[in-house]
């Protein structure tokens, strides 16, 4: 029987902090009104050459060196996120290009702020039906790029950052165990982003009415959340076939304290038990689960054997939860200095892969010509594609 356990994890967030009096100052808003309605005191925003596979990067970086595992090694890279740096190709990719991960498909998973429980309960079934041993499992986001500057009832809430984690195979019974996956579709359009899809293209009207902004229903989402989080937090304990009072920790989205309040009340547990981290980051939508993960396990709140609950609510609407129990130890003392200088040789050669990657399309082209033409540059490119496939084959073994 083969599980599947997280072996690895980080996290990233851009300097540029954003404080509740900073916003004050642009829109109609207070920090006494942000505090004591949603818990939240600042959050980080992105600067102008980060995106969100630039924050993915650098949490997925330092989820390798944790699990000690190559880039190579990886089979699979899942990158959990509404706000992409492009509509394609996915973000996905430019995550596995670059940190050199040669060996591994990628795509992205967008399910809101559930995405990152939905991409780590299909990293343990990839793994558990042996695909791959190792899975990086991302969640990404740069909301402050979809938000509304001018609308107090959205912008107060969000933030940008990023986690990740490494899933690995192992013999024993720990690690991701149970999960639980849930859609409601017909309330979509409680917390959407209405253009720059192909039902509202972006135009210049779209842009002039903000349709490209995200928009928000919050009572109906907050009503939403509290029913959900509690149930699915108990479907997936049952599942898992635990008992809520066996549970060491639970790590929720982190969308407006006031929402983990509640579930904390439902589920009739105390408050200890709650990891909370909303006040310095908002709701940094699919990264808030793993970034909570990596505050919880660095403040020594995640030990070998804990059951845990990863739970969280999103657009879509959407909902997921996890049930975790977590086999591996948290390093006591950093890697050895030649083992992350190996690792960190590997990142920088993954640079230098897709520059030459990139210089030898661009190049091949450049002297090819274009495909079919019959002069003497589409003769020496037969030559040349003809002469390469040969050099594949006899690589191969053919
Ligand atoms: N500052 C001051 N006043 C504000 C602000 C603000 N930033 N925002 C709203 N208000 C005002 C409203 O205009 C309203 O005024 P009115 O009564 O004169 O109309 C008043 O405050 C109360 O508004 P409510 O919407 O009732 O406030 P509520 O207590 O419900 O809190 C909130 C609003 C924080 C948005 C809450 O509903 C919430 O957290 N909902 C869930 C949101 C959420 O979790 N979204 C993320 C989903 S996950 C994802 O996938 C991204």
């Amino acid at each position: 029987m083969r599980y599947a356990q997280i072996t690895g994890w980080g996290m990233a967030v851009p300097e540029k902090v954003l404080t509740n009096d900073d916003l004050a100052r642009v829109v109609d808003t207070t920090d006494e009104w942000i505090v004591s309605h949603t818990g939240i005191r600042q959050r980080h925003v992105a600067g102008d050459k980060e995106s969100t596979s630039s924050l993915a990067v650098r949490a997925a970086r330092e989820a390798l060196l944790v699990a000690d595992v190559a880039p190579t090694q990886i089979g699979l890279v899942i990158v959990a996120t509404v706000t992409p740096d492009y509509p394609f190709p996915a973000t996905s990719s430019l995550v596995q290009d670059a940190l050199g991960a040669a060996n591994a498909g990628a795509f992205d998973l967008a399910a809101g702020c559930s995405g990152f429980i939905y991409a780590l309960s299909m990293a343990a079934d990839v793994i558990r039906a042996g695909s791959t041993q190792h899975v990086l499992v991302v969640g990404a986001e740069t909301l402050s790029r979809v938000v509304d500057w001018t609308d107090r009832n959205t912008c107060v809430l969000f933030g940008d950052g990023a986690g990740a984690v490494v899933v690995s195979a192992c013999a024993e019974r720990c690690g991701v165990l149970a999960s639980v996956l849930g859609s409601d579709g017909s309330g979509g359009e409680l917390l959407i982003v209405p253009g720059g899809g192909s039902r509202l293209p972006t135009t210049h009207e779209t842009v002039a009415s903000g349709s490209h902004f995200a928009k928000m229903n919050g009572r109906e989402v907050f009503r939403f959340a509290t029913t959900m989080m509690p149930k699915a937090t108990q479907q997936v304990t049952a599942k898992a076939g635990w008992q809520t009072a066996d549970l060491a920790l639970i790590i929720p989205h982190q969308a407006n304290a006031r929402i983990i309040d509640s579930a904390i009340k439902r589920l009739g547990l105390p408050n200890d038990r709650f990891f909370m981290n909303i006040d310095r980051y908002g709701n940094t939508s699919a990264a808030s689960i793993p970034i909570a993960l990596c505050e919880a396990i660095a403040a020594g709140k995640v030990k070998t054997g804990d059951k845990l609950v990863l739970v969280g609510f999103g657009a879509g609407l959407t909902w997921a939860a996890t049930a975790v129990e977590w086999g591996m130890p948290a390093p006591t003392r950093p890697r050895p200095w030649y083992r992350r200088s190996w690792t960190n040789f590997l990142f920088w050669w993954a640079g230098v892969r897709s520059l030459f990657l990139r210089t030898e399309r661009h190049t091949y082209n450049w002297a090819m010509g274009p495909v079919g033409k019959d002069d003497w540059r589409g003769k020496l490119r037969k030559r040349v594609d003809g002469f390469r496939s040969n050099v594949k084959r006899k690589v191969k073994g053919d």
